[in-house]
C-alpha cells in the first residue's frame, strides 16, 4: 500500500504536520510505503484554470505540484492535513486540492478517470478552538466533496484546542492516530462497481430533491416527446425475433415506412429490412442503409444480384470483391422483377432470413386481396453477413 501525505500548513513543525505524519509513522509499522509532501517547503501555485490537463492530461503548471502528481499515480491512499483558517482549509491545502484537478474529477465530468477513482483518503483537520462541532457543516461538506471525487473517505479527524495545547501534547491523541494508521494501512481497495454505487449514492444523498427535481422534468419531456411510449415499445420488443418482426410488417405498402420506433427497434436488433418499391431500387433499412439498383427489364432470372461487404456496404458490381463473393455465394441478394408468384419483387438470399409480403397502397382487409401481393420482402441480421 502506497500512502502519501499532504501537510497544508505554513509551519514545518505544527500542529498539522505532528498529526499527519504520526498517522503516516502508524501506517509504516504496518508495512506501508508512505511519503509526507510539506506545504512549507514546496512551491505549489493555484490552478490557473487553463484546462490544459482537459485537453492533454497533464497540468500546465510547472511547480513541485509535479512531484505529487507523479506520487499520487501509484498512491492508493492519501492523508490530507490543513489548519483551519478562518472557518475552512488553508489556502495551502486549497491550491493543492485544486491542483487535484488535473487528475481527479467527478464521475459525471469529461475528463473523469476511472484508474485515478477509488483512492483512500484521510482528512486531517487542527484547530484552534476547542469545540470540535464549531465547523461541522464545513468538514462535513468538505468530505462529501472529496468522496463525490471518488475518494474512499475512511477516517477524518479533527484536532481541536491547539491555542492552549499543541497536538503533540494532547493526552491520548497519540494513541487515536496510531488506530487510525493501522486501519488506513489494513484497508482494502474497493472494485469499481463499488466505486460507482458509492458515488451514485453520494450524488443522491447530498442532493436527494435536486435529483427528484430533475427526474421529474425529464419525464416530462420523455411524456411530450413520446418517449415514453417508445422506451415501453422497445422494452417490450426487446427479444423479438425475425419472424415476429416479419409479421409485424407483412401487409403494409410497398415501402413498408418503418416508424421511428420499429427503425430504432431494428438498429437495435441489429435487423436489415430489405425491399423493392419502384421499379429499379431495392432499398436496405434498418441496421443498414442502402440503396442498390438493378435491371428490372430481365426476365425468367434475376434482375440483380446484389452483394454486400460483412459490415453492410453494397459492393461494386465492377470490383474483384463482388465477382470473387458472387462464386461463392457470400452475402448475396438476388432480386427478381416481375417474373416470380405473381409478385413484382422476389428477395431470394443464402443469409438466414425471413420474408414478409407488402402490398400497393397496403393490404386491404375488406377486399381481402390476400393473394394480390406486390413484393417478397425479407430480413435478415447483420451479424450473418460474413467476411
Ligand atoms: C490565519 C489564521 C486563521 C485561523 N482561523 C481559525 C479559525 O477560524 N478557527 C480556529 O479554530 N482556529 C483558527 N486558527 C488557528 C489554527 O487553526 C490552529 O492554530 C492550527 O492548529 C494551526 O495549525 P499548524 O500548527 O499546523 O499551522 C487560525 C490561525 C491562523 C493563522
Amino acid at each position: 500500500m502506497n500512502i502519501i501525505g499532504f501537510i497544508g500548513s505554513p509551519h514545518k513543525d505544527g500542529n498539522t504536520a505532528w498529526t499527519v505524519n504520526k498517522i503516516l509513522e502508524s501506517a509504516g509499522e504496518q508495512g506501508a510505503n508512505t511519503q509526507v509532501f510539506n506545504a512549507s517547503e514546496l512551491n505549489i501555485k493555484p490552478c490557473q484554470g487553463c484546462l490544459a490537463c482537459v485537453k492533454s492530461g497533464a497540468c500546465a503548471v510547472s511547480d513541485d505540484m509535479r512531484l505529487i502528481y507523479a506520487a499520487l499515480k501509484t498512491a492508493d491512499a492519501l492523508v490530507l492535513g490543513s489548519p483551519i483558517y478562518m472557518g475552512q482549509m488553508s489556502a495551502q491545502a486549497k491550491a493543492f486540492t485544486d491542483r487535484l484537478f488535473a487528475q481527479i474529477t467527478p464521475r459525471f465530468s469529461p475528463s473523469f478517470k476511472e484508474e485515478n477513482a477509488g483512492k483512500k483518503l484521510v482528512l486531517v483537520w487542527t484547530q484552534g478552538n476547542p469545540d470540535g462541532e464549531k465547523f461541522k457543516a464545513y468538514l462535513d461538506y468538505t468530505k462529501q466533496m472529496f468522496a463525490m471525487l471518488e475518494f474512499d473517505v475512511i477516517d477524518m479527524v479533527v484536532v481541536t484546542g491547539t491555542r492552549t495545547e499543541a497536538a503533540n501534547e494532547q493526552a491520548g491523541l497519540g494513541d487515536i492516530l496510531n488506530r487510525i494508521g493501522a486501519r488506513l494501512a489494513a484497508s482494502q481497495k474497493v472494485t469499481s462497481t463499488e466505486q460507482e454505487n458509492k458515488a451514485i449514492t453520494n450524488i443522491t444523498d447530498s442532493d436527494n430533491s435536486e435529483l427528484e427535481r430533475v427526474k421529474a422534468e425529464l419525464a416530462e419531456i420523455k411524456r411530450r416527446f413520446g418517449l415514453d411510449k417508445q422506451e415501453e415499445f422497445l422494452k417490450t420488443h426487446a427479444n423479438i425475433t425475425l419472424k415476429e418482426f416479419c409479421v409485424m410488417l407483412s401487409g403494409r405498402d410497398c415501402q413498408p415506412n418503418l416508424t421511428p420506433d420499429e427503425r430504432l427497434l431494428t438498429e437495435q436488433r441489429g435487423f436489415v429490412v430489405v425491399y423493392g418499391d419502384s421499379d429499379d431500387r431495392v432499398e436496405f433499412e434498418g441496421a443498414v442503409t442502402a440503396e442498390g439498383h438493378t435491371n428490372p427489364l430481365a426476365k425468367d432470372g434475376p434482375a440483380g444480384v446484389l452483394v454486400l461487404s460483412e459490415d453492410g456496404k453494397l459492393i461494386d458490381e465492377d470490383s474483384d470483391l463482388y465477382a470473387e463473393y458472387v462464386k461463392k455465394n457470400r452475402n448475396v441478394v438476388n432480386v427478381f422483377y416481375c417474373c416470380k408468384e405473381g409478385l413484382n419483387w422476389v428477395f431470394e438470399s443464402n443469409i438466414p432470413h425471413e420474408t414478409f409480403l407488402t402490398y400497393d397502397g397496403g393490404y386491404d382487409e375488406e377486399l381481402d386481396d390476400i393473394d394480390n401481393g406486390f413484393a417478397r420482402c425479407m430480413v435478415f441480421e447483420i451479424s450473418e453477413l460474413r467476411a
